[in-house]
C-alpha cells in the first residue's frame, strides 16, 4: 500500500526521504511526494509527481526535487526536516492534486498518511461549512485541516493539535505531520496501519515499513493503535499513549539485512526470493524435531504456542482465515490438519468470513495466516474470532505486524523480507509451518503416531536440497513457458493437495502476467470447464500429476484434455514412464523429484512460481510490481 518516511536531524533531510521511498517502492504506488522544511522561507515546499510509465517515482520526484529547495546556488543550507510518500490510490483519482503530502489553508502544515479515514465525508463537510479550502478528494486532507485548527486551539502545541485532531478520525491511518513554524520536529501517529521509528546520531526517522529505516537504524519502535510520537532533529524521539502519558516504548532489532532489501544480483526480487526458499525451508524446519529418548517420544517443539496440551486435545474445529495466497497455503493446512489431528477444519476467505456470522466459540481455533501481518480483512476475522471467544492463532512473518499485537499466539514463518508483491518464499514457508503445526497437533491428540511424525519429517528435512537440485535446471519451465506465453487463457487442474497447489499457480500467473487463469479440482473439469478447450483457442493445461493416490485419475483427466486438442503441460515425478511415453506425443513435462503426497505442494509451487514469472518476462510484465496490486493491503 502506500509508503511513508519522515525524517529531522542534522544532515540533508531530502537524500534520506528519496532513499527510504526509494526502499518502499516495492509496495506498489500511483504517485509519490515530498514535503520539506525550507529555512530559507521559512515555509514548506511541497513536491509532488504521478508515476510515469517505464520511469522509476522516485527518480522521477529526485528530477523534481531542487539541489537547494530555497534559493539555487546557496550551498550553505541543507534540509533538516521533511516527509514523504508513495501513493496508492483508494480516494480519489492518482493525481498531482491527489497524491500526498497534503496541506492545510495556511501551508503551514504537511501530511502524509496511509489507510483510510471512514469519517472523511463528515468531517470534509464540517471544516467547509467553517472556511476551510480543499485542494483535493483525498480523505487525508481533513487531517491537515483538523490539525490547521486545533493548532490554534491549542495555543500552537503541535502535539495537541495532533493529539486532539487524530481524537476525532475513525478508520485506519499512520501519519506524519510537518509544521513550518516546528521546523526541528515532525509528529507521527497511527492507529490500524504500520508505523515504525527508529534513531540515529544525525536525526530520527519514521516509516511504514522497515526498509526505509534500516539504512540507518535496526533498532526500531512500533508504534501502538492511536499513540504518537515526537520526532526530533537532535536524534531523539518520545512516544505518547492516547491519553499523552510519556513512555518508553520496547525496541525490536530488525534482524533482515539492507541486502535482503535488494535484489542481490537477480533481475527481480521474484527471482531472488524464489531462488532463496531453501534456505526459508531449512529455517522453518530448524529446532523444531525432537528426538525421542527414554521418557519421551520423538515430538515436535511449538513452544510459541501459548495453549496446553490439554488445550489442544479439546478442540472441537479449526477455522484457517486469511487472504490471497496465504489462503491457499491455509486449504493446504486444513488437509494435512484433517488427515493427521483429525479435527473439522474450514478455511475462510477473511473478507467473507468477518461478514457472515460464522459459528466461532471458545472451543474453536482460529489460525490467521497473513505474510504481512497488517492484511485489513485478515486482522477483522481475528478480531470477530477474539469477540466470539475463540483463541486466535497468527501465523506471520513480520515481527511486530498488527497481527502480533490482536492474536493470543503467534508463530512467525522464516521467511525474511519478502519485497515482491506476489507472495513466494512466504508461501512456501506458510505450507511448511502449517505442515509441522498439523503433525504437531496429530501428535498432541493421539491421532498419528510418533513414529509416522518422525518419517515425515524426515521427508520435510529433506525437501531443501531436493528444492536446489530443481533450482539448478529450470529449463524445462523455461520451455513451456515459451510455449504458453500468448494463451489466450489457462487451466490448471490437479487433485486433492495439487488441486490447491494448482489454484496457487494459477493466482501467481493472473497476477504477474495479466494473463486469465483458472484452477480447478481436476475431477470437475467435465462438468462445465472442458468447454473451454478447443485447438483453436491456445488454452494450454497445466496438470499436477505426481505420484499420489489419486494419480489414476489424474492420467485419465490428461488424456481427456489432449483428447480435445488442449496443449498440455504436466507436472509429474521424476522417473514417471508412463508422463514420459505422453512426452513422445508432444505434451511439455516438468519433473520434480520423489516426494511424499502431503509435502508435494512445496516442491510442486516452485515450478510454477517460476512458470508464471517467465511468461511474466516474456509479456514484458512489472514482475515485483504487478499493476493494481501492493504488497500489504490494509484497507478493507
Ligand atoms: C499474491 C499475494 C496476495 C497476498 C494477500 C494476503 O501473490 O501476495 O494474494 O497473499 O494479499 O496478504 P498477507 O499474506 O500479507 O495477509
Amino acid at each position: 500500500m502506500c509508503g511513508i518516511v519522515a525524517f529531522t536531524g542534522t544532515v540533508d533531510a531530502r537524500s534520506i526521504l528519496l532513499g527510504g521511498l526509494a526502499r518502499l517502492e516495492y509496495r506498489g504506488y500511483d504517485s509519490a511526494g515530498l514535503a520539506l522544511l525550507n529555512p530559507k522561507t521559512g515555509l514548506i515546499d511541497i513536491i509532488k509527481k504521478v508515476k510515469q510509465p517505464g520511469r522509476g517515482m522516485v527518480e522521477v520526484l529526485r528530477e523534481a526535487v531542487p539541489e537547494n529547495s530555497a534559493s539555487a546556488g546557496d550551498d550553505s543550507f541543507f534540509v533538516a526536516t521533511g516527509i514523504g510518500h508513495t501513493r496508492w490510490a483508494t480516494h480519489g483519482v492518482p493525481s498531482v492534486a491527489n497524491a500526498h503530502p497534503h496541506g492545510d489553508c495556511t501551508g503551514e502544515i504537511a501530511v502524509v498518511h496511509n489507510g483510510i479515514v471512514e469519517n472523511h465525508t463528515a468531517l470534509r463537510e464540517e471544516l467547509l461549512a467553517r472556511g476551510h479550502e480543499f485542494r483535493s478528494q483525498t480523505d487525508t486532507e481533513v487531517v491537515a485541516h483538523l490539525v490547521e485548527e486545533y493548532y490554534v486551539a491549542c495555543n500552537e502545541d503541535l502535539v495537541e493539535a495532533v493529539r486532539a485532531a487524530v481524537a476525532r478520525l475513525s478508520g485506519s491511518f499512520a501519519l506524519a505531520i510537518a509544521h513550518a513554524k516546528h521546523p526541528k520536529e515532525l509528529v507521527v501517529a497511527r492507529n490500524d496501519s504500520p508505523l515504525v521509528l527508529g534513531v540515529t546520531d544525525y536525526g530520527a526517522i519514521a516509516a511504514s515499513d522497515t526498509p526505509a529505516i534500516i539504512e540507518h537504524t535496526r533498532d526500531v519502535v512500533y508504534l501502538g493503535d492511536r499513540h504518537l510520537a515526537i520526532l526530533r532533529a537532535d536524534g531523539s524521539y518520545e512516544c505518547q499513549d492516547p491519553a499523552g502519558i510519556v513512555y518508553v516504548p520496547t525496541t525490536v532489532r530488525v534482524e533482515h539485512s539492507l541486502e535482503d532489501a535488494e535484489r542481490g544480483g537477480f533481475p527481480d526480487f521474484m527471482l531472488k526470493e524464489i531462488y532463496e526458499q531453501p534456505r526459508v525451508l531449512r529455517d522453518t524446519i530448524a529446532g523444531r524435531f525432537c528426538a525421542a529418548n527414554k521418557c519421551e517420544q520423538a515430538h515436535l517443539n511449538f513452544d510459541e504456542l501459548s495453549l496446553t496440551q490439554e488445550e489442544l486435545r479439546t478442540i472441537e474445529r479449526v477455522v484457517i482465515v486469511a487472504c490471497g495466497t496465504s489462503y491457499h497455503a491455509g486449504l493446504i493446512g486444513a488437509e494435512l490438519m484433517e488427515a493427521w489431528a483429525r479435527v473439522p477444519v474450514s478455511v475462510e476467505v477473511a473478507s467473507e468470513f468477518c461478514y457472515r456470522n460464522p459459528i466461532v466459540n471458545s472451543h474453536t481455533l482460529v489460525v490467521a495466516i497473513s505474510q504481512s501481518g497488517e492484511t485489513a480483512d485478515t486482522l477483522e476475522a481475528v478480531r470477530l474470532a477474539r469477540r466470539a471467544g475463540a483463541h486466535v492463532l497468527g501465523i506471520t512473518n513480520v515481527v511486530g505486524s498488527r497481527i502480533t499485537l490482536e492474536a493470543n499466539t503467534t508463530i512467525f514463518i522464516k521467511a525474511h523480507l519478502e519485497i515482491s508483491v506476489a507472495a513466494t518464499k512466504s508461501f512456501l514457508a506458510q505450507v511448511a509451518l502449517l505442515t509441522l503445526l498439523a503433525m504437531h497437533l496429530g501428535c498432541v491428540r493421539n491421532q498419528l503416531a510418533a513414529d509416522k511424525m518422525a518419517a515425515i519429517f524426515s521427508e520435510l528435512l529433506a525437501l531443501p536440497e531436493k528444492l536446489e537440485s530443481m533450482l539448478a535446471d529450470v529449463n524445462s519451465i523455461k520451455e513451456a513457458a515459451e510455449k504458453c506465453k500468448d494463451a489466450s487463457t489457462m487451466l490448471f487442474i490437479g487433485r486433492g493437495v495439487g488441486a490447491t497447489t494448482c489454484y496457487e499457480g494459477a493466482l501467481k500467473l493472473k497476477e504477474i502476467s495479466y494473463l486469465h487463469a483458472e484452477a480447478f479440482a481436476a475431477g470437475e473439469i467435465k462438468h462445465g470447464p472442458l468447454a473451454l478447450i478447443d485447438p483453436s483457442a491456445n488454452t494450454p493445461v497445466v496438470a499436477l500429476a505426481t505420484q499420489s493416490a489419486t494419480y489414476e485419475k489424474m492420467l485419465a483427466n490428461i488424456e481427456e484434455v489432449i483428447a480435445r486438442g488442449a496443449h498440455v503441460v504436466v507436472l509429474a515425478t521424476e522417473g514417471d514412464e508412463r508422463i514420459a511415453k505422453l512426452a513422445l506425443q508432444g505434451i511439455d513435462v516438468i519433473y520434480i523429484p520423489k516426494v511424499p503426497e502431503c509435502l508435494s505442494p512445496i516442491l510442486a509451487s516452485v515450478p510454477l512460481q517460476l512458470f508464471a514469472r517467465y511468461i511474466a518476462v516474456a509479456r514484458n510484465c512489472d514482475v515485483d510490481q504487478p499493476r493494481n496490486l501492493a504488497k500489504s493491503v490494509t484497507v478493507v
